[in-house]
Order: structure tokens, then sequence, then C-alpha cells
């Protein structure tokens, strides 16, 4: 059997600067954030304090040729020199993201390096019948709920929020991007290492995948109730209540670009008709879980569902471009449908990087090379599109000089968003508890 390395579904993470009309509503006192502690466990969140802070300092200064990434590595094993290699191998991949975004403020990334198979209890797993071997994963550390444009809240990863230099904004966690990387039972290949072996992956190509999911690549779509599942939602997001709780469905920024291949329906339209529970409160998450499922809105789940395992089912639509993402996989799997690009239609393209699998033996600059040698590098064109879509300042090439400095904050409005005040824990409902085998 063919034996693919797989990545984890996470995240990525953009900003809304060069949109117009994007109305971005905080909380004044309590914005809805949530931390996302394990990037193997990306559907697992925790609600934090994120109270709003000003702050003098302004970032109108995007800084070109800079790595705007500021790295903290923690390299949890003895070979010193591999360690060096990794770090390298980062410093390669946040140049490669720091010349096609334009960051106004830097980008902290808290990654580990080290063996995930003891803390995972495997190593190696049957993923929808292929033999996967686990690699790593990457997610935004903190997301927080912002009104868009079109009056749907969503969740923003914190990196994009970021690069939105509003000087008032919900407290920031320390890191933007948590990610780890597995040191075991993987053959990793780095730039100095010669030619690369047949068994080997390219350490660079793995970083790069996930520190584009850090940045909000990445789906809110699961199965939050049954294990196995069956139908898929946003995240449920119970307000508490003085008496019960108010369920909502929340999604991703990633989400909002998501369309049905077969009818054009946005996703969000979707989740628009599935989200009207919230008038009503309910004594636990189970007897949400009841009502919804037994409701006419529970068809929208299992109909998304049903997509989620056919392929060219959905797409990400951003301007002219459209992304085919990954249906394939039967039986649907979390951490690989839905968030990346469809292997099928990908594969020796220029928009090779978020398919859900690498194969072994081939390196970064080949994979560019079999994409037909793409100028801006392995940030393919419809990556880019996705990214500017979702709120990044991109660049317009590589060769550089036409780089617009956009004055982008102002459009940026802060508005009270008075519906969440809570005075307690808030949880998303994650009754199927995920057990982090590691992809
Ligand atoms: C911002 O400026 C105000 C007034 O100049 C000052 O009191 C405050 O400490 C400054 N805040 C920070 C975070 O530097
Ligand atoms: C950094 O990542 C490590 C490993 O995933 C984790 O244990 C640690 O809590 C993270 N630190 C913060 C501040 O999130
Ligand atoms: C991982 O590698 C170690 C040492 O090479 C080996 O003993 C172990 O069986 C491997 N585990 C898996 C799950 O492949
Ligand atoms: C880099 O990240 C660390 C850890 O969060 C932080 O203490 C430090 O201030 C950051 N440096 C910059 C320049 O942002
Ligand atoms: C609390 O519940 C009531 C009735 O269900 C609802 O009208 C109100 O908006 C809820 N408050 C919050 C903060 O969700
Ligand atoms: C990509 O190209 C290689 C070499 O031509 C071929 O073996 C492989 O099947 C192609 N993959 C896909 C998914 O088309
Ligand atoms: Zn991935």
């Amino acid at each position: 059997m063919k034996k693919l390395i797989i990545w984890t579904k996470s995240f990525l993470i953009f900003f809304i600067c060069n949109i117009a009309n994007i109305v971005l509503i905080f909380a004044n006192d309590s914005t809805l954030c949530f931390d996302r502690p394990d990037p193997l466990k990306p559907y697992y969140l925790e609600r934090v304090s994120c109270p709003m802070v000003t702050e003098n300092e302004t970032y109108s200064n995007l800084k070109r040729d800079t790595n705007m990434f500021n790295l903290t590595f923690i390299c949890g094993i003895n070979d010193q020199t591999l360690c060096k290699k990794v770090k390298s191998a980062f410093e390669s991949a946040e140049k490669i993201l720091s010349d096609t975004i334009l960051f106004k403020q830097t980008v902290n990334v808290n990654a580990t390096f080290t063996n995930i198979c003891a803390a995972y209890g495997a190593c190696n797993t049957v993923n929808s019948g292929i033999e996967t071997q686990v690699i790593g994963g990457a997610a935004p550390s903190r997301v927080m709920m912002l009104r868009d444009d079109d009056g749907v809240n969503r969740f923003y990863p914190q990196s994009l929020v970021k690069q939105l230099g509003n000087t008032n904004h919900p407290k920031y966690s320390d890191y933007d991007i948590n990610a780890i990387f597995n040191s075991e039972n993987v053959s990793y290949w780095f730039k100095e290492d010669g030619n690369i072996k047949y068994n080997q992956i390219d350490m660079e190509m793995v970083i790069l995948h996930e520190l584009v999911h850090g940045l909000g690549f990445i789906s809110s779509l699961n199965d939050y109730m049954n294990d196995p599942p069956k139908g898929l939602t946003p995240y449920v997001i119970g307000i508490l209540n003085t008496t019960g709780t108010n369920y909502h469905f929340i999604e991703d920024m990633f989400d909002k670009l998501m369309s049905v291949v077969s009818t054009g329906q946005s996703v969000s339209d979707i989740v628009k008709q599935m989200d009207v529970f919230g008038d009503v409160q309910y004594v636990t998450p189970e007897s949400f879980t009841i009502t919804f499922e037994s409701s006419p809105q529970y068809k929208l789940a299992t109909d998304l569902f049903s997509k989620a395992t056919i392929p060219n089912s959905l797409s990400l639509l951003s301007g002219d471009d459209t992304i085919i993402l990954e249906t394939s996989l039967t039986p649907y799997n979390y951490k690989s449908s839905i968030g990346h690009f469809s292997y099928q239609e990908y594969s020796n393209t220029s928009d090779f990087l978020m398919r859900y699998s690498v194969e072994h033996g081939v390196t970064l600059q080949q994979y560019v090379a079999m994409g037909g040698n793409y100028a801006n590098g392995p940030i393919g064109p419809k990556l880019r599109a996705f990214l500017k879509s979702l709120g990044y300042t991109v660049r317009d090439s590589t060769s550089g000089t036409q780089i617009r400095i956009s004055t982008i904050i102002s459009k940026t409005k802060l508005i009270i968003l008075s519906m969440l005040i809570i005075s307690l824990m808030n949880f998303i409902t994650s009754p199927c508890e995920i057990n982090g085998f590691p992809l």
C-alpha cells in the first residue's frame, strides 16, 4: 500500500486590511476569544478572556525583505545538528511567507520539534484506508469573533486581526501560531543534505504547509456531536445566559469563502439557515444536540457531510479563482477532508502545497518545477488569491518594486458587540472528544 504522509487539518489566518467595507466589531469588554492549546487537536477550543486593549504604537511601516516571523523554537531531542537544521528550515519557510504577504506586525510562532508518537500513542495510523504517518500540525493559537462586512460573526485568526493594525483590539495571546512537528519515524530532508532519498520528505515544505494553516487556512466544519461523524456544522458555541445556555453556530473566516459546487450556494448561507437556536436556552449540551438533530435544520448538516465525501463538491471562491477542496476521502477524515486543496486536482500544479498529503522523495524545489516553475515560488496563484481574500495584503509579485503600501486601516471600525456579556466559562461543545491521534 502506498504510504502517504498526511498533514493535520490546521489553520491559517489572514487579514482584512485591503478589503473595502469590512466592519469589524469587537465587544468592548468581552470579545469572544478562544485559544487552541493543542495544534494536534484543532477542534478543541477554550474560551479565554481577551479584554480590549489600546496601543499607542501604529504599525504603518510595512517592511520588505524582512522575516516577519518571530519563532520560539523548542527542540525536544538530543541531536543538536538536527535541531539546527529544523530551525533553519523554519527560517526559509518564514522568509517565503514574508515575501508573499506584507505583514504589518510580527507573527509569533510557538514551535516544538519532538517525539509526538510517545505523547499521542501512535506514529502511524490508517486514514481513509491509507497508511499514514504523523508529521505534525499547526493552527492559530487564538481566534477572535468579529462581525464581518456582511453582518455575520466569524472567527478570525489572531495573526489576521493583528495585520488590521487597529490600536484598539482584543488582548492578543503571546503566540499567533502553535505548531508541533514529529521528530520520530519520519526521515526529513534538508537543503544542505544533497540529494533527497526515496523515503525522505522536505522539512521546509512541511513547515510551510503548516504555517499556512496557522495563518487561517482552516475550516470550522466538523461533527461536534457524533462519533463517527454524520453531520457537519461550524463551531457550536454555547453562550451562557442566566438560567441556561444559548447556542450558536459560528464559522471560521475560511468558511466565508466556501461554496457548494453543484448549487453555488455559499456555506455561510447554509450556516445562517442552521443558526436558528439562539433564542432558546438549553440546560445541557446534550439537550441542545437532541433538539438540533431532530430539527429540520439537521438535514443541512447531513447534506454538508455527504458533500464532504464526494469529489468536487466544495470549493473556495476567492476573486476570480476557484479552489476545489479535498472531498474525495472516504470515510470523511476530520483532519484531512475539506481543509485542503484537492489532491487530485492540484498535484503537479503550482498550487500543490495545501494538498493533504505529500509524497516521499520530492523536494519543495522539485514540486515547484513539476508545477511549471511558478515565478512566485511555492505559494501558488490560487493560494495567494485565497490569502488575499481572507484579508492579508499579498504582494503583487516577487519582483517586488511595485508594492503598494496600503492605507488600509481607516475603514475598520470598532463597534461594541453587546450580546456577549458572559460571566462564566463558555465552551465549544465537543461531545465527540477528539482523541488526538497525531496526523
Ligand atoms: C499610551 O499613551 C498614554 C498617554 O500618552 C500613556 O498614558 C500610556 O501609558 C501609553 N500606553 C502604552 C501601552 O504605552
Ligand atoms: C508552546 O507549545 C508547546 C508545545 O505544543 C506547549 O506545551 C506550550 O504550552 C505552548 N506555549 C504557549 C504559551 O502556548
Ligand atoms: C518508530 O521508530 C522506532 C525506532 O526506529 C521503532 O522502534 C518503532 O517501531 C517505530 N514506530 C512506529 C509506529 O513506526
Ligand atoms: C517574540 O515572541 C516572544 C514570545 O511571545 C515575545 O516575548 C517577544 O516580545 C516577541 N518579539 C517580538 C519582536 O515581537
Ligand atoms: C438569554 O436568553 C434570553 C431568552 O432565551 C434571550 O432573549 C437573551 O438574548 C439571552 N441573553 C444572552 C446574553 O444571550
Ligand atoms: C503527477 O505527475 C507524476 C509524474 O508525471 C505522476 O506519476 C502522478 O500520477 C501525477 N499525480 C497526479 C495526482 O496526477
Ligand atoms: Zn494540512
